[in-house]
C-alpha cells in the first residue's frame, strides 16, 4: 500500500559503526518504495528515526536525550511518529517506551525489513515493540534500487556481507544487541555489487564485524555449495567486478585470530584490494587479551602484520584500542604503548573501557579508575598523532592515486582520497567527476591528512 508522498516524509539519524549506516539505507529505501520522501531535516519530517549504537555508555546516553528533545517537535507536530532502530533498540526494547511513552516503534537489529508494516501496525494501535533475534534465518536477497525517487548512487558505497558475531569478546555488546552470526548469500552480495557498479560506484566496501569468518557458520549455503568457499573467494568474485568499472575494494572489519594466509594474500593478488587494513589489536598484553576473549596473543598478532608487510610492503594498518580495561596495570598499558611503536599505525581509534549490560566483563571487579583511564588515553593518543604524523611525512615527494570526492555545490573538486585511504586536499581544484582516480604528488603532511598537487590537468 502506497503512503501518500506529499504526507509522509522520513528523517533518519544514524549512530555507530558502518553497518548502522548500511541499515539506514535499506530503512530508507523500504520507505522511499512504500512512498515516503526523505525530508533534510528533523523538523520537517512526519516519521523519525533513530538508528541507535550501544558499543559504549556514551553512545546510549546520547539516543535517550535525543528522544526526551523530541517531545518538543511532537508538541509542534503530534502527528508524528518517532522510532528507535538499532543497538539500543534491540538491547533495551520495552524498557525505552516505559521510559520514551512517546515513541511510536521499537524494532530490533534483525527486523528492519520488516520496518513498515510494523510502523503501520504500531499506528494503529499494534505492538509497538519488535525485537525478535533468532539463533539462525536467512537475511532477505535485498538489491539496491536506483529508481527516480531515490537519489543518485554516490561513488562509494558499503556492502553489509553478515551480521552478527559468535566472538563474545568480554567487553562488547554487539553478540547481544546483533545476534549470532549470519553470512549472506555469496550470490546476493555479488549481483548487489554488480547493481552498485553498473550505477558507477567505483569503490565498494564490504562490512561485517569480523569480515574474515565470512561464510564459516553457515558456508553450505552463503557459498552456493561451492566446497571451501570463505571470504577471500568473496573478495575474488567481487574483485571480477574490476572489469566493469570497480576501481578499489576495501573491507572491515577484521579479527586477528581469523586473519589467514589465504586472505593475506589477497592483498597481493587482487589488484583493487587497496592496500590498507583495519586490524583491531585492542590490547598490547596477552594477560589482557586472555580476559577480553580475543584469542590471539601479541606474538601472534606481530607475525601477522610481518606477514602483511612482506605481502603488501605499502600497506597501511590502522586498529582499534581498548584502555583501562579491568585489571590493567601500568605495565600492561606499557605493552599496549610498545605495540603502538612496534606497529607504527598510520592511524587508530582508542576509547576507555565502558561497561556495558550483559557483557562478561561488566561483572569484573577490578575496575581501573576512571582518571587512570583517562591519563592512558591521553598518553595513547599523543603518541599516535606523532606516529601518524610520521606516517604521513613517508608519502612527501611521492606520487599517489588519489579518487576525487564529491564536495557541496562544485564541480570543482579539491579532495580525495588515497589507496591507504589518506585523505589529501589538492593545492589547486580539479575539473573531474567524484570517483575519478587521478595522480597526485604529496607536498606536505599533516597530522590527519596530506596536501597534494594533481600531476595531470583537469
Ligand atoms: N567487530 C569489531 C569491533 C566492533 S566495535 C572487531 O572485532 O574489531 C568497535 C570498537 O569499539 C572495538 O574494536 C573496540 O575497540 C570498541 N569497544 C567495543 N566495546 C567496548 C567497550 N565496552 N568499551 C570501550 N570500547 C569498546
Ligand atoms: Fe565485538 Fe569481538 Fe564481535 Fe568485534 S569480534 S563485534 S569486538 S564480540
Ligand atoms: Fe554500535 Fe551496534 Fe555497530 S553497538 S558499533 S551500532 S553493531
Amino acid at each position: 500500500m502506497n503512503i501518500d508522498q506529499h504526507k509522509e516524509t522520513f528523517f533518519i539519524k544514524t549512530f555507530g559503526c558502518q553497518m548502522n549506516e548500511r541499515d539506514s539505507e535499506i530503512m530508507a529505501q523500504l520507505l522511499r518504495e512504500a512512498g515516503y520522501s526523505e525530508s533534510f531535516t528533523v523538523d520537517d519530517a512526519s516519521l523519525v528515526i533513530l538508528n541507535t549504537c550501544s558499543i559504549r555508555a556514551k553512545a546510549e546516553q546520547k539516543v535517550m536525550s535525543l528522544l526526551g528533545h523530541l517531545r518538543k517537535n511532537l508538541k509542534k507536530n503530534p502527528a508524528l511518529k518517532i522510532c528507535v532502530a538499532g543497538c539500543v533498540a534491540q538491547q533495551e526494547g520495552v524498557e525505552i517506551i516505559k521510559k520514551m511513552p512517546h515513541v511510536t516503534l521499537v524494532i530490533g537489529t534483525q527486523n528492519i525489513y520488516q520496518l513498515v508494516p510494523a510502523l503501520q501496525y504500531a499506528a494503529q494501535g499494534g505492538s509497538r515493540v519488535v525485537t525478535s533475534l533468532a539463533e539462525t534465518y536467512d537475511i532477505p536477497r535485498f538489491l539496491p534500487n536506483f529508481s527516480a525517487q531515490t537519489p543518485a548512487p554516490p561513488f562509494r558505497k558499503f556492502i553489509t556481507i553478515m551480521q552478527g558475531c559468535n566472538n563474545f569478546c568480554s567487553y562488547c555488546v554487539v553478540p547481544h544487541t546483533r545476534g549470532r552470526e549470519v553470512s549472506r548469500m555469496a550470490v546476493d552480495i555479488v549481483d548487489e555489487a554488480r547493481v552498485l557498479v553498473e550505477n558507477g560506484v567505483k569503490e565498494i566496501t564490504l562490512l561485517g564485524q569480523n569480515v574474515n569468518s565470512y561464510g564459516r557458520t553457515n558456508s553450505v549455503v552463503a557459498g552456493g555449495g561451492r566446497k571451501g568457499y570463505g571470504f577471500a573467494s568473496l573478495l575474488k568474485d567481487v574483485a571480477t567486478l574490476a572489469d566493469s568499472g570497480l576501481q578499489r575494494l576495501r573491507f572491515t572489519t577484521s579479527n586477528p585470530k581469523d586473519l589467514d594466509d589465504e586472505l593475506i594474500a589477497c592483498f597481493a593478488d587482487i589488484d583493487i584490494l587497496c592496500a590498507q587494513l583495519h586490524l583491531p589489536v585492542q590490547a598490547g598484553s596477552d594477560s589482557v587479551l586472555k580476559k577480553m576473549n580475543r584469542k590471539y596473543s601479541i606474538a601472534g598478532y606481530l607475525s601477522l602484520v610481518e606477514k602483511l608487510h612482506k605481502v603488501c610492503p605499502s600497506i597501511a594498518l590502522t586498529t582499534d584500542i581498548i584502555v583501562g580495561f579491568p585489571g590493567e596495570t601500568d605495565a600492561d598499558f606499557e605493552e599496549t604503548m610498545t605495540v603502538l611503536d612496534t606497529v607504527r599505525y598510520h592511524g587508530s581509534f582508542s576509547f576507555k573501557y565502558s561497561p556495558r549490560p550483559g557483557t562478561r566483563a561488566a561483572d569484573f571487579l577490578d575496575a581501573v579508575p576512571e582518571e587512570v583511564k583517562s591519563a592512558r588515553l591521553t598518553r595513547f593518543q599523543q603518541r599516535q598523532d606523532e606516529i601518524s604524523l610520521e606516517r604521513n611525512q613517508e608519502y612527501v615527494g611521492s606520487i599517489q592515486q588519489i579518487m576525487l570526492e564529491p564536495e557541496m555545490g562544485t564541480t570543482l573538486l579539491s579532495r580525495g582520497r588515497t589507496e591507504s585511504n589518506h585523505i589529501v586536499h589538492l593545492q589547486e581544484p580539479f575539473a573531474g567527476m567524484p570517483g575519478d582516480i587521478i595522480p597526485a604528488r604529496i607536498i606536505h603532511a599533516g597530522q590527519h591528512s596530506l596536501q597534494g598537487a594533481a600531476e595531470v590537468s583537469g
